[in-house]
């Protein structure tokens, strides 16, 4: 189980009465681009990994964690520079199916406008609407076997939703303090596979 250091908060949730118990942590911790980086998030990644569990990180940046990693960004250490959706195809195609999954995509339509110009792609006027991720979500949810856990890292706490069938696990919330906003991290188990998906 993950223990925070220095937790603000450190609480169990049982949510709405339901038995459903919710791990729910708060930690301060200095803001850092390479969200697993930072210290308490890389702990409660790791609290979810066990020896020869296939990882699938679609946007790992320079994080070396998952078995199968990907970052448009060419002059990033993932194995693969692809668009996240064509990635996500592509692991299809050739039934890879993952016990957990890191899902840290940009946070804001300025981070991946930055990009999309820094590779020389059109960001388009609909690149801004992405930020629900629901299509990517959509093809992730293939790839994750029933038991699977979802680690969703944002701005807000949406992640792969009780409509795809999945239940929360746990939240950590990192605060960075000053003006920064926190940076939400949750994990969802997948609980059955959902085959009619309209979310
Ligand atoms: C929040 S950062 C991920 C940080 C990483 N998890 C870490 O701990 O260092 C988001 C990453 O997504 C990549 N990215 C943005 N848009 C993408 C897309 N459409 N397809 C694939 N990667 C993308 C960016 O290059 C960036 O490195």
């Amino acid at each position: 189980m993950y223990a925070a250091k220095s937790p603000i908060v450190n609480v169990v949730i049982n949510e709405i009465g339901d038995g459903k118990v919710i791990k729910f942590n708060r930690v301060w911790t200095m803001p850092n681009g390479d969200t697993l980086q930072m210290e308490p998030v890389l702990n409660f990644v790791k609290s979810y990994i066990q020896p020869n569990i296939i990882i699938i990180d679609p946007f790992a940046r320079d994080c070396m964690l998952a078995t199968y990693r990907n970052d448009l960004n060419p002059d990033t250490k993932a194995e693969f520079h692809m668009e996240v959706m064509d990635f996500l195809r592509m692991l299809g195609n050739k039934n890879i199916s993952a016990d957990l999954i890191i899902f840290d995509p940009p946070y804001s339509s300025r981070q991946m406008s930055e990009l999309y110009k820094s590779v020389g792609m059109e960001f388009g006027i609909n690149g801004g609407q992405r930020f629900g991720w629901k299509e990517e979500r959509n093809l992730l949810n293939n790839l994750v076997k029933v038991g699977g856990i979802v680690i969703s890292f944002g701005w807000n706490s949406i992640g792969m939703g009780i409509k795809r069938l999945y239940k929360l696990e746990e939240i950590l919330l990192v605060c960075h303090g000053g003006a920064h906003n926190d940076t939400i991290c949750i994990a969802e188990r997948k609980t059955a596979h959902q085959e009619r998906l309209e979310i």
